[in-house]
């Protein structure tokens, strides 16, 4: 493992997620019941897992050790404005469960920004593993930069609350594809 490996690692498991919340949404629209508490562990995994966690760990670790090599600073400054467009739909998610939770009909909002958000991640985690091929092509890491690097993940790590939790987390992506509505 590698720190570019990492990172592409990451990414299938926040496609799994991104998955889930393409059919949540699809259900939402489609009328079927979806317990609202599935919906809040989507939401809460978009913003620990995803934000917190893995963009976390590009933002404070990687991105910055690649920014001055290689011109690869344009392609960074991309990526994290679209970190900052996946926040904005994170939020505008979490104030519609609160509506929802509160007696409003969202049904609606809360599907839609499932789905932008899966849309997001898809196309976003689709640029940057392209952008990880090419580094690791191009061979833009030395071998002490990428123990550096793995050593500064393990502080997102606690960053994120520590080992177990970033594990409970991976546990609950497998959790939400074994639910009924997921399945059917
Ligand atoms: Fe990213
Ligand atoms: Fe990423």
């Amino acid at each position: 493992m590698n720190a570019t490996k990492n990172l592409k690692q990451d990414h299938i498991l926040v496609n799994r997620l991104g998955k889930i919340a393409k059919r949540c949404s699809d259900l939402l629209y489609s009328n079927v019941v979806i317990p609202i508490e599935d919906i809040k562990i989507i939401s809460m995994l978009i913003q620990e897992f995803v934000d917190k966690f893995h963009h976390g760990k590009e933002e404070k670790a990687y991105f910055p050790r690649m920014i001055d090599k290689n011109n690869y600073s344009e392609d960074i400054r991309k990526f994290l404005i679209e970190h900052e467009l996946g926040r904005r739909i994170a939020k505008m998610l979490v104030q519609s469960l609160l509506a929802w939770d509160s007696g409003i009909d969202s049904r609606e909002p809360v599907a839609r920004f499932l789905n932008a958000y899966s849309v997001f991640i898809s196309i976003h985690t689709g640029k940057e593993n392209l952008f990880f091929d090419l580094i690791e092509e191009r061979g833009s890491l030395s071998e002490d930069e990428h123990s550096l690097l793995m050593k500064h993940y393990k502080v997102c790590h606690s960053d994120a609350g520590g080992k177990a939790r970033v594990e409970q987390m991976t546990k609950l992506i497998g959790y939400l594809e074994e639910r009924d509505w997921m399945r059917e």
